[in-house]
Parts: C-alpha cells; structure tokens; sequence
C-alpha cells in the first residue's frame, strides 16, 4: 500500500471507529462487533506504524475510552488516571510482551505473573474514605468520569462500610452474568447486544431502582491512593488484601512462572471460557511485582507492564480480493469470495461461498469490500456482514455470468436468483461431479475410479457419460496415463460386479438436482410400492427397464405428496426423467442389464421409525454410508447437526464438539456396538 493509499484507508477506519465509539461509549449501543472493532484499529495502529506521519491527534489510537458528552451525572476528576490495557491477538505478540520485561528486568529468571480472566464489563473506580463508600465513577475518558455512585451501591457484594478506617480507591469491572442477561433480555422493551451493554446501559440509570433489579456484578482488580497500613507490594498481596477487607474479586486467578505455564492458562481459559458465569473476552496478564511494574511505567495510553490477551476472534476483518464463479457437480454455479488470507477460529480461510446470485446482493459483497467473515457451525468459512463504511468508492458489484466460465454454454437463473445452472448436460465440470457421485459410495460402489482416472477417461473421449463406463473394454483403457495392467483388471471386474443396486443408491447415483440422501429413500420406498404392484412380483431383483417407465411416468403431484418434498424438489425429479439427455443415458444403462435390489419386506424394520440420528467421531465396523442407510432402512432420518430435535447420537472414536453438546443438551447417546446391537 503506497502513502496515498494508506491515507485514505486511515481516514476511513477512523472514522468508522470514531462513530463506534460515540455509540459505544455514550449510547451503550454497539455499531458492529466489538472484535471487528479491535480488528480495525490494529489495522489503523499497523498502518500508522508504517508511516508515522500520518497520525493525528483524534485519531483512536491516541485517545482512551469515551467521551463525556452526556451530562445527566456529576463529572468528577479521577485522583489517578485510568489507563487502558494494550491488546495483544496472538501467543507470539505475547512473546514479544515476555520479551520486553525480560529486557527490562535484566534477570534470567522468569518474572512471576498475575494471570485473571479479562471481564467483559465497564471500569468502576470506588472510593473509600475513612472506610466509608463515598464515591464511585465510571472511567469516562481516563482522566474524568462520571459519578453513578446511586447505582454502584446497589450492588450487594460492595461494602458501604470496611471494618477498616482507610482511605482507599479500588478499581474492577462491574458486569452482568451471561444468565440474567438472557432473562432481562427477554422480559425487557429494550433489547441489549451483549451482557457489557446492558451492565453499561443499567450503570447510566438516573433512577437506582432499575439497578437494583438488574444484579450487578463487580470484581475488583486494582488500587490507586491509598493510606493502607501495609499497602501491597504484588498483584497477589493486593488480592489478599482485598479479601481481608471483603471486597470482592476474581475467583479464578494464577500466577506463573515460566513461559509454558502462561500458555498453558492462556488456553486453558480460552477453551473453557464459556464455563464461566459471566462473559469474558481474554486475559488480563501482569507483572506481580509493584516495584517493577513502577519502573516498567506507562506509555501515553497503557502501562507497559500489563496485556490485554484477547481469545482469537471467531469474527474476523478481511478483504474480498476478487468473486470467481464454481461449477458443481449438478452445474450449479456458485459465486465464491476469494479474501486475502486470515486466521479464524484456528486456521486460515482464504475463500467463503457466497451462495448464489441472490445472497451476493442480499449482503451486497463487492470486489474489494472489507468484509467480516466466520466458520459457519465452527467448519465453513462465510461472509457475515460486509463493512460498507470503508468502501473507497473503486469497489466493484459483481454479476453472475451469463455463460458458464466451464463450456461456454447458456446458464439459467431461477428461484428468484437463488439458482444458476449451465444448461448443458454435457459440461465437463457436470460430468465429472457427476461421475463421482455415480461411482461412488453412495452410488455404484465402483473401486479404483477416483477423480483422476474419471477425469483420464473423459479427457481421452472413452466415457461421455455415466453410462458409457459399462461398456469399457480392456482396449479401451491400455495406454491410458497410469491405467496399468493390475489396475485395468480391478477397475473392469469392479465395474461389472456393480450391476446389481439398491433403489435408493440407483437414485443416489444419478445426481438428480436437490435429491438427497434421505429424500432418495424415501422417493425409493413410494417407487418400491409401485413397482411391487405393478409387476405384482415377489422377486427381489427387477430389470432396470422394467423401472423405468414407472420413472419416467412420474408426475409432480405424485412426487410432491412424499415425505419431505417441496414444489422444487419435486420438478426437479420429474424434469429430470423428462430430460432427452438422462433418458438417453438411463436407456444406455438399461442395455447393460443393471439389476435393481428391493428391500425385502421382512428385513425393513422400523427399529428408529421418526426418530433423527446423528453420527460423529469414526465408526470401526460400519462405514458412514453403511450407518446411514441403516437408519433410513429402519425408519429413522439423518440429521445434520446436533439440536434439541436430536434423538440419537452415535459416537465413534474421537467424538469431539458434537458429544459435549450432544450430553449438554441430554440427548440420548450410544456407541457403534449399541447402535448394532439395538437393530439387531
Ligand atoms: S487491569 C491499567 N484486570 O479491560 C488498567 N482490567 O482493556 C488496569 N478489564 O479498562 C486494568 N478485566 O475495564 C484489568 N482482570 C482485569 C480486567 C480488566 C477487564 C478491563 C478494564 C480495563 C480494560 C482494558
């Protein structure tokens, strides 16, 4: 980025971080996340780093927490100036934090320190005379605050009274707990973002009985001027002292001593953090000892010997460095986000799906958009919001192209722009999508045709489409790249031992547009009835031409009334088997004499009849497949995630994030032998 460039990006970050902190601070509203906040002034304080000259004196780098600008309560000037902490994003800019008191201390050894969940609520200063509670602020800009002594004394846990006649000023974080956030959030007319909100807006009450009714919180965490006897020489004195006057403070505190252990709690407070009643947004880590912290000092806004750890953000800032369009495997074209690479939630992301036409304009994402972005269900990368504040004006709105970027043939867009397909049934990015699928597990259950030699075989005309597999020769595939003569042999005996399929693989396997696994057996059990009484057969094995008149004579008003089926899935299932181009292949397939499995009456047992099963971790005797179609077989429905409406979770080895939530939410759990066992 040249001077030009990055003055202009400064100018709107600032801006944007400006009004954030307006709302923030003064109107307890929160603009947009307040992790995307910390995102863009690392931006702003990198870019500034870059080219020092361009700082100014408003910018947000330079100035501590709000403005006073309401007046509804007394301003009062804080007898010591009220610091923030300086934020710190990753283990390794923790390491650089290790290294400067390392430097600073001049000492081998490691020096101890003060590790406590950082809180996510407001700083309150209280002030002790002759151990009476006089006084108590909020922080305001750091140097003047604003008196809400009223509403602190609602909090039940503050003593109006020490036992001891000092003066005193203490500091910490008056906050909510997560769990009456909730309730007040849904009693109340006003609906709060986050529990810091809340606890800031109830803070800024005029009237004191709205406060009493809320349960503040406060955990203190720091003095200022004080007249005590012995007054601490540590962080960990300071909170022995605290407990002799009762005041109260964090429960969950530690000291370490070596880097390892630091670490160690730094992660051990991330994967626990929700643990905790209230909410938490890092760590706070300090040196122990005062004398050194003194000596250490302050920079203008933070003091040297302190961090703020904050855990990695699950929201993160980027850039859209361009929109590319993916073909799949059905020829629907997916609009994809290619970002400038960033870590989230624990690995990079450098691509998020947009969807389709219609969710591109929904959320407006252009080229060069600064977007936030998130792993949906904690796996696929999206695009949450896009920033539309920092746009510069050379941002570009993108368009779904009219031909597809594969073939070059026409596309359709349908379902108000939630659907774009290439309307050629050839195109080569559907047939080899759709190949997969029909070799694969789920389908034919073909051995050695990965995407390689599938890919082989069209690019050398052997195949042209599915069907065409069936009448592979030996001559045809010799002196194919890397078809060696054992490989040939397995790929041909493979082939023609897949001839005989279950309906609902057959079904699987033709990729029919939106048909799914659970909608493919059920289309199987309503085409199973039907050809059981048309053929009035009680054989188990049928031709497939004798299938496929029934197939291809099925109409929307049959389809739609199975279980499951919407107006779009069924058209899609009828248009498919109206299509010149899969009639023709179904035909093909026909001629090479495929053989359709029935179920037989005798073994479907309805064992899970509507019951939603969930698998997770890795199963030893049955393969996903194989799992899955036994519960369909006996009546019960796949899900996808774990929820409420879970019924079952089958949990193989390794079950991770699934399990816990799975035994949160008391849902019934059992292992592969007990699944086996319970079908019998
Ligand atoms: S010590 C010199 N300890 O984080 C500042 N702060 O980003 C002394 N905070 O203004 C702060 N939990 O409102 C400290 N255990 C903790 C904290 C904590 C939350 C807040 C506090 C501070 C802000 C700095």
């Amino acid at each position: 980025m040249n001077k030009q460039q990055a003055k202009t990006r400064i100018e709107i970050i600032k801006k944007e971080l400006n009004k954030w902190a307006q709302a923030y601070f003064d109107q307890d509203m929160t603009l947009f996340d307040e992790q995307i906040r910390d995102q863009l002034k690392k931006e702003l304080i990198d870019l500034e780093s870059q080219f020092p000259d361009l700082i100014t004196k408003d910018s947000p780098s330079q100035k501590i927490g709000g403005q006073i600008t309401n007046t509804k309560f007394e301003k009062v000037t804080h007898k010591t100036p009220k610091k923030s902490l300086a934020d710190y994003f990753s283990h390794e800019e923790i390491q650089s934090f290790l290294k400067k008191i390392k430097d600073f201390s001049d000492s081998d050894t490691f020096e101890p320190l003060f590790v406590e969940p950082k809180l996510d609520g407001l700083n309150i200063t209280l002030w002790y005379q002759s151990g009476q509670l006089v006084r108590a602020l909020t922080r305001g800009n750091g140097k003047i605050g604003e008196d809400v002594t009223h509403n602190i004394k609602t909090i039940q846990s503050i003593p109006r009274q020490l036992q001891e006649s000092i003066d005193l000023e203490v500091s910490g974080e008056v906050f909510i707990n997560k769990k009456d956030f909730e309730a007040i959030n849904q009693t109340g007319e006003t609906t709060y973002a986050n529990p810091r909100n809340l606890a800031s807006g109830t803070v800024r009450q005029i009237d004191s009985s709205v406060a009493k009714e809320r349960k503040l919180q406060i955990n203190l965490y720091a003095i200022g001027e004080n007249n005590l006897n012995n007054p601490p020489q540590t962080q960990s004195d300071l909170f022995k002292i605290l407990d002799q006057l009762e005041l109260p403070h964090n429960k969950e505190f530690k000291v370490v001593t070596s880097a390892e252990d630091l670490f160690a709690y730094l992660d051990y407070l991330q994967e626990n953090r929700e643990s905790f009643p209230m909410q938490l947004d890092g760590v706070v880590i300090k040196l122990n000892d005062y004398a050194l912290s003194q000596k250490m000092g302050y920079t203008a806004k933070t003091p040297r010997f302190a961090a703020a750890y904050k855990f990695p953000a699950e929201k993160v800032v980027t850039k859209v460095l361009d929109i590319t369009v993916q073909v799949g495997r059905l020829g629907t074209l997916t609009p994809v986000a290619e970002l400038e690479p960033v870590l989230v939630a624990g690995s990079t992301v450098s691509r998020a799906t947009l969807h389709n036409a219609a969710e591109v304009t929904r959320k407006d994402v252009r080229v060069g958009d600064t977007v936030v972005i998130h792993k949906a269900g904690d796996i696929i990368p999206e695009v949450v919001e896009v920033l539309a504040n920092l746009r510069d004006g050379s941002e570009k709105v993108f368009q779904m192209p009219t031909l597809c970027p594969v073939c070059n043939s026409q596309t359709e867009t349908k379902l108000d722009q939630k659907q774009t397909r290439c309307t050629n049934p050839m195109c080569p990015a559907k047939s080899l999508g759709a190949l997969k699928l029909f070799v694969g597990k789920t389908g034919f259950n073909m051995d050695g045709l990965g995407e390689q030699n599938l890919q082989t075989l069209i690019d050398h005309n052997r195949i042209t489409d599915a069907a065409d597999l069936f009448s592979l020769t030996q001559e045809d595939l010799e002196g194919l790249p890397l078809f060696k003569a054992k490989k040939i042999t397995n790929i041909l005996t493979s082939i023609q031992s897949s001839k005989t399929i279950t309906l609902p693989a057959f079904l699987n396997a033709l990729s029919i547009p939106l048909l799914g696994q659970q909608m493919a057996f059920n289309l199987s059990l309503f085409l199973e009835t039907i050809l059981k009484t048309d053929l009035s057969t009680q054989a188990d094995l049928v031709a497939l031409s004798e299938v496929l008149p029934i197939l291809q004579s099925l109409s929307h008003e049959q389809v739609i009334d199975l279980d499951g089926f919407g107006p779009n899935l069924a058209d899609s299932v009828v248009e498919y088997f109206a299509n010149s181009f899969y009639q023709n292949m179904l035909e093909k397939l026909a001629q090479h004499n495929i053989q359709i499995q029935l179920s037989s009456q005798d073994n479907s047992s309805q064992k899970l009849q509507g019951q939603k099963v969930l698998f997770t971790g890795s199963l030893s005797q049955l393969t996903r497949n194989q799992a899955k179609e036994l519960v369909l077989q006996n009546g019960g429905q796949l899900a996808s995630s774990v929820s409420k409406s879970l019924d079952l979770l089958v949990a193989g080895e390794k079950a991770g994030s699934k399990l816990k939530k799975a035994q949160d939410l008391e849902i019934k759990i059992m292992t592969e032998d007990e699944f086996l066992k319970l079908l019998g």
